[in-house]
C-alpha cells in the first residue's frame, strides 16, 4: 500500500460552491484546500482519498492525480504510456476506461487517436481489460503537451448516498444540499425545517450532520478496486466514525402525502428517523414547531423544471407571508432559478453565487432570523 505517497488530489464541486467545499475540506483536516475553478485542491495518500470520499458532504467526486509525462506526438505517448507504472494503481482483473481531454494547445488533441493509445498501452502492459461500461474511470488530459493522469476514486457521483430508495421529482441533489446549509450557517447545532421536503434531502442531510454520520457510510467507491486498497484500514477508518448525540430535530413537510411518505422511508433508511418528523401539510397551515428556532430552507418548484410559472407567483407570496407570521427568530434560505420568485416573498433576500443545478442555474436567496 502507498500510504507514504502524496498526492495531488482533487475534489470536484459544481462551479460556485468552491469556496464552501474549501472550508468543508479544511474543516475536515484537509489540506491546503485551495479553492480553484470546479473545485478543491488537496494533498494527501490512499487514506486521506477514502476518507474524503466518505467524510465530505459537498464533493461530487474525488480524483487523484497519479502522474503523467510529456507528449508531443501519438508514437511518443505509446511508447511513455507503456513504460508508466500502471501495476502501482490498477488491478489486472479490474476493467476500466479511459476519458482522454485535449485543447489546442497540444500536439495531440485528437481525443480518440490518444485514448486508444492509453487503454492498449494499459491491456498489453498491464492486462486489464478495457471495457465502455467498466465503473473505473482514468482521466487523461493533455494540456500544453503534457499528459496528466487522474484517477476517479468515487465511482457513482458522491451525491448518491447509497440509501435513498425513494426519490420525488425534481430533487435536490444531497451535495447540494449539504452546501447550501453549510452557506446558511448550519453546522448541526440547531434545527432545520424544509416546508416543500419532496423525498426530504435537506432534512435528513442536517439529521445526519447533527449526528456527525459519515455521508460515504453504507455505499461504495471505485478506489475499493484499486491496487492500493487495503480493506483492513478502510473498515478501521469507517468504524472510527462514531455518531454523537443531538438534542436537535429536524422537520419536513410537504403538501403531498406521497412525498411525505417517501421522505419518512428515505429518513429510516439513513438511520435519522428518530430526529426527523415528517407531516402532510400545505405552506398555508405551515406552524413552527416548538423549542428552538433555527433554519427554513426551502427549495420550491421553479417553473422552468415543473409546471408552469404564473401559481408559482401566488405560491411564493403565500409562503412569505406564512414565514413572517408564524417564524420569528428562523433564518431562511431559499432555492431557485428566479429571482422574481424569491422577490415576491417579500423576505429581506442576499442572493448566492450561481450554481447548476438540473440544467439550470440556481441560486440561494438566504435571510437573517427574521
Ligand atoms: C422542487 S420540489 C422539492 C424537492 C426537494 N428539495 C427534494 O430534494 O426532494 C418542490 C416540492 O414542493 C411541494 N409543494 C408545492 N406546493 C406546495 C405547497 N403549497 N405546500 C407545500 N408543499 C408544496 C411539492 O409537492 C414538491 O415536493
Amino acid at each position: 500500500m502507498t500510504t507514504a505517497s502524496n498526492f495531488d488530489i482533487f475534489l470536484i464541486c459544481p462551479p460556485g460552491l468552491e469556496p464552501l467545499l474549501a472550508a468543508e475540506a479544511k474543516e475536515s483536516g484537509f489540506a491546503p484546500a485551495k479553492a480553484v475553478s470546479g473545485g478543491v485542491e488537496v494533498q494527501g495518500g490512499w487514506p486521506e482519498v477514502w476518507r474524503a470520499n466518505l467524510m465530505l458532504r459537498g464533493a461530487v467526486r474525488v480524483l487523484v492525480r497519479i502522474g503523467g509525462f510529456r507528449a508531443f506526438h501519438l508514437a511518443q505517448l505509446d511508447k511513455r504510456a507503456r513504460k508508466f507504472p500502471w501495476a502501482e494503481f490498477l488491478r489486472p482483473d479490474v476493467p476500466l476506461r479511459v476519458e482522454v481531454t485535449t485543447n489546442k494547445r497540444s500536439k495531440i488533441y485528437h481525443a480518440k487517436a490518444a485514448s486508444e493509445r492509453i487503454e492498449r498501452a494499459i491491456s498489453e502492459e498491464l492486462g486489464a481489460p478495457i471495457s465502455k461500461e467498466a465503473a473505473l474511470v482514468l482521466k487523461a488530459r493533455f494540456d500544453d503537451n503534457l499528459v496528466t493522469f487522474s484517477l476517479d476514486t468515487s465511482g457513482e457521483s458522491l451525491h448518491k448516498r447509497g440509501f435513498k430508495p425513494a426519490v420525488n421529482k425534481a430533487p435536490m441533489r444531497e451535495t447540494l444540499a449539504a452546501m447550501f446549509l453549510r452557506d446558511c450557517g448550519y453546522d448541526g447545532s440547531f434545527p432545520v425545517l424544509d416546508p416543500m421536503c419532496g423525498s426530504g434531502t435537506f432534512v435528513i442531510e442536517a439529521a445526519e450532520r447533527a449526528l456527525g454520520l459519515a455521508p460515504g457510510r453504507t455505499r461504495s467507491f471505485s478506489f475499493e478496486n484499486l491496487a492500493s486498497f487495503d480493506p483492513e484500514v478502510w473498515d478501521e477508518m469507517r468504524a472510527g466514525v462514531t455518531p454523537k448525540p443531538t438534542d436537535q430535530r429536524f422537520y419536513g413537510s410537504d403538501r403531498d402525502q406521497g412525498a411525505i411518505t417517501m421522505s419518512q422511508r428515505n429518513a429510516e433508511a439513513a438511520g435519522v428517523s428518530e430526529i426527523t418528523d415528517f407531516a402532510c401539510t400545505p405552506i398555508t397551515a405551515l406552524k413552527a414547531p416548538e423549542g428552538p428556532k433555527g433554519l427554513v430552507i426551502i427549495n420550491p418548484p421553479y417553473g422552468a423544471r415543473i409546471g408552469n410559472k404564473k401559481p408559482l407567483y401566488a405560491l411564493h407570496a403565500a409562503l412569505g407571508t406564512t414565514l413572517k407570521a408564524e417564524f420569528k427568530g428562523w433564518r431562511v434560505g431559499l432555492i431557485t432559478s428566479e429571482a422574481g420568485l424569491a422577490k415576491t416573498t417579500g423576505l429581506p433576500f442576499k442572493a448566492g453565487p450561481y450554481v447548476p443545478h438540473g440544467g439550470l442555474k440556481v441560486r440561494l436567496y438566504q435571510c437573517d432570523a427574521l
